[in-house]
């Protein structure tokens, strides 16, 4: 029997060839890991009706941990996001997304090594709206007229950001756990409260409660959401591990992945206290799919996690070393990469020639 057993969900676009080789450089380092392949994605809803079929979720709910691709999602319309309906089913309330710099890569910045906690469950992604023109959305506006609310235009669509006590709570806390646990000295609480009282409000308020239970052993402040972005690109060095609502922590993610050279590599994982699913930050690309040129690297980088969380240590610090190694030389790069160092995608390697180099310098 393997030591672990992983679900692994391949996804659309440029997923399986991503995970193809995360899949060949995990499996180099000599991990003991079963994969359990599961689907889901929107290549699934002709043949099966849905792009998150239960028995997906029922193998990462007996494996406890899995490592997924990108999952296409239509805009505006047709169903909600798989990522979405795997945190919330799965209860995954933290979406970490550390920023950190790599060799090689033409990023902007250099010594970047930043921690984003994302709330994964509630503010404007609880999946709370209502249609302009339908009598849901109509009542609605009723209601807060009603009660001296506030106006709102009849033709309005409406998404509602509940922010409560308990997701507040253990997003924060999770976040100075984190923080305590791996060496870091400082946590900031980003929020709009100045001017969303109620919701983000009560994060701050309750942000403050938590960080008072580490005094003496973190520092904890909070910054206001647009005052932060300007400090993140003007003075990077002032942040350590963020802790931001939903909608903030999506957005300055991309920001700080922005900084370190893009999503091609950015990794994630969406936490919960008792399955982990981890997944890189970009999508789908669907004009590389079947291409072999995506960069593997945010989905290795995603792998580093998981083998962190698995507490395979030293093969996750190999992976992390073999890829710092191929950065730094710049050679077998893919396309992303060596256009943004050379202004030229020539000369490049795709996919799975990148994941050789990496499995190469193991
Ligand atoms: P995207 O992340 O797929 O692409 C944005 C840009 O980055 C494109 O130019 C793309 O070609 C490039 N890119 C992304 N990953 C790359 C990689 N590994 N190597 C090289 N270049 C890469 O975002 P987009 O276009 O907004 O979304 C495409 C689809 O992916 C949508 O259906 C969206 O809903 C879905 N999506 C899924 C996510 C997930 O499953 N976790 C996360 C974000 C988007």
């Amino acid at each position: 029997m393997s030591k672990h057993t992983v679900t692994l969900i391949p996804g659309d676009g440029i997923g399986p060839e991503i995970t193809t080789a995360m899949r060949r450089v995990v499996e180099a380092t000599g991990v003991d890991i079963n994969w359990e392949i599961a689907e889901a994605g929107a290549h699934l809803m002709e043949s099966v009706g849905t792009p998150l079929p239960e028995s997906t979720l029922n193998s990462i709910r007996k494996n406890k941990v899995a490592i997924k691709g990108p999952v296409t999602t239509p805009v505006g319309s047709g169903f909600r996001s798989v990522n979405v309906q795997l945190r919330k089913e799965l209860d995954l309330f933290v979406n970490l997304r550390p920023a950190f710099s790599l060799p090689g890569t033409g990023a902007r910045y250099q010594d970047i090594d930043l921690i984003i906690v994302r709330e994964n469950t509630e503010d404007l992604y609880a999946g709370v709206e209502f249609e302009e023109g339908s009598p849901e959305a109509h009542d609605l506006i009723k209601f807060c007229a009603d009660k001296g609310a506030g106006a709102i235009r009849s033709d309005s669509g409406i998404s509602l950001k509940p922010i409560s006590i308990t997701g507040s709570e253990r997003v924060v806390a999770w976040a100075c756990e984190y923080a305590l646990a791996n060496g870091r000295s400082k946590v900031t609480a980003v929020h709009k409260a100045n001017i969303l009282k109620y919701s983000d409000g009560l994060f701050l308020k309750v942000a403050y409660e938590v960080g008072a239970r580490y005094e003496g052993r973190l520092e904890f402040e909070d910054r206001i959401v647009d005052a932060c972005c300007m400090g993140l690109v003007m003075r990077p060095e002032e942040f350590d591990v963020l802790v931001l609502p939903n909608l903030y922590g999506d957005i300055v993610s991309d920001i700080c992945a922005g900084m370190v050279g893009g999503l091609g590599i950015a990794p994630g994982a969406n936490i919960g206290t008792e399955y982990a699913v981890f997944e890189p930050v970009h999508g789908s690309a669907p004009k590389y799919e079947g291409k072999n040129m995506a960069n593997p690297t945010a989905e290795l980088l995603t792998a580093v996690l998981m083998l962190r969380h698995l507490q395979e240590t030293e093969a996750a610090e190999r992976i992390l070393g073999a890829i710092r190694e191929v950065l730094a030389e710049g050679t077998a790069v893919t396309y992303d990469i060596k256009r943004v160092n050379t202004g030229s995608t020539d000369g490049c390697v795709g996919t799975s020639q990148y994941a050789d180099a990496v499995i190469e310098r193991l």
